[in-house]
């Protein structure tokens, strides 16, 4: 069991490296099932999700080797059960539909895990697969796709749901035709999946915006690649800068990709600068609150509600914060209560008033991004925190507690 001490009240500064995207590495990885040869990904987060997605892929008969933020992967048959364990603890997981579909015209996963913030059906990538000729079956909760050789169709989303745009979009680049996807999610994750599967020989087009246009080819073959950089790590650390009231730079980032957050930020009058590759941020005097809802990108992303309502507490004034993605995502809400923050949760939405004292105590994190505005709020409050549940901040965030620390921060691991 995993556990952090935090000693609070002490102001952040300084400058953090920013580490691969999660979002955009899990499916570089599955990406890779249907190519031919030795990949080369570079830039990729040392965090349990990958450790979880290396598991998967190689009881799918790929070879694997990571080092240092290089992940290095030999694709030759690919054959074997998606093993259900780690398929039930990883949300990402379920992503190998699409390439095992188009590459061996079958393929059975179970219901796939992952955090516990919502519904999370999977219709969107079934009738996705359906358009293109797959019959489904669902037994025992497990999904079982079948389909001799998938044809493209033109398909058109009912949400820009980012896994199934990324999923259908896989699937699609061996399929027989053309495939076009529309009303597709725009997140600059999915940029980089085109960019790996037409390095890889795909011809992708579209990335971006809501509609995506894929050619479908014969084979593919193998490529190198460094992974975009972690726009919700990235953001996370510049929460944490001024929920202590602090200032920080957070490097190897794609500022851009971080516009929604930026542009929240400096209407609570923190001050914010960006630079090649960088991103500043320093505290005012007085946090302003906000008013903002999370959606689909360029919206502000869900992945940074949590620690956004964080450092609501620390506003002068109320903020409120609705949720626009997810269903069921403010169960950390009651943990930042015990700190003493003053936070009313309903069903879509969470009002916060601040400026509030907070006071260090037990807590747990119950999932990634939860995890993250607990570590935050723990960090503003006086006296000291012990935070359960860390293997859920694991899964997302490469060492947090050594981030933090070499910006000022109290914290430790310890393990038991
Ligand atoms: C990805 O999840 C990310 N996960 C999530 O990040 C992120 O919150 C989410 O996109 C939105 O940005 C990974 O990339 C591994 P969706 P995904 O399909 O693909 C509904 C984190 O903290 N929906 O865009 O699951 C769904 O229920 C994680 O890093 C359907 O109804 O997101 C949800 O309400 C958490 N039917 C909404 O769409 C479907 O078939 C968005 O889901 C698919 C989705």
């Amino acid at each position: 069991m995993v556990k952090f001490l935090v000693e609070g009240q002490r102001t952040l500064c300084g400058r953090v490296s920013i580490n691969g995207a999660k979002n955009s590495a899990l499916k570089l990885m599955v990406a890779a099932l249907l190519g031919q040869g030795s990949f080369r990904l570079e830039n990729v987060p040392s965090i349990t999700d990958v450790e979880t997605m290396a598991g998967v892929l190689r009881a799918l008969g790929v070879r694997l080797h990571f080092a240092s933020g290089c992940l290095q992967l030999e694709v030759s048959s690919v054959a074997g059960q998606t093993p259900e364990a780690l398929v039930k603890s990883m949300r990402a997981s379920v992503q190998v539909m699409g390439p095992l579909l188009a590459r061996l015209g079958r393929v059975e996963v179970a219901r796939p895990g992952g955090c516990n913030i919502g519904s999370r059906p999977l219709d969107i990538h079934l009738a996705g697969f359906e358009q293109m000729g797959a019959t489904i079956e669902v037994k025992d909760d497990r999904f079982v796709a079948r389909a001799p050789r998938l044809h493209g169709a033109d398909i058109t989303f009912r949400y820009p749901s980012v896994g199934a745009t990324e999923n259908i979009m896989m699937a699609a680049t061996m399929a027989k035709g053309e495939t076009i996807i529309r009303n597709a999610a725009r997140e600059p994750e999915i940029v980089d999946i085109q960019g790996f599967l037409n390095g890889m020989g795909a011809k992708i087009q579209g990335a971006g915006t809501s509609v995506i246009t894929i050619q479908g080819v014969g084979e593919l073959g193998a490529t190198d690649f460094s992974v975009v950089p972690d726009r919700i790590e990235a953001g996370t650390y510049l929460l944490a800068f001024l929920t202590t009231g602090g200032s920080g730079t957070v490097e190897n980032v794609v500022p851009e990709h971080m516009a929604p957050l930026l542009g929240l930020l400096a209407s609570m009058g923190a001050g914010v600068e960006v630079g090649e590759g960088e991103v500043s941020v320093v505290s005012p005097r007085r946090l302003k609150p906000f008013e903002a809802s999370t959606g689909p990108y360029p919206e502000f992303p869900t992945d940074l509600q949590p620690q956004m309502v964080a450092l609501a507490t620390q506003a002068q004034g109320q903020s409120k914060l609705k949720e626009a993605v997810f269903d069921r995502r403010f169960g950390y809400t009651h943990e930042l209560g015990k700190l003493g923050a003053r936070i009313t949760p309903n069903t879509s939405a969470v009002t916060i008033e601040g400026i509030t004292s907070l006071y260090g105590t037990d807590l747990v994190a119950g999932d990634l991004r939860g995890g993250a505005a607990i570590v935050l709020a723990a960090l503003a409050a006086e006296g000291q925190s012990t935070i359960f549940g860390v293997e859920h901040i694991d899964r997302g965030y490469e060492a947090m507690e050594t981030q933090l620390t070499s910006l000022g921060a109290k914290i430790v691991r310890i393990a038991e």
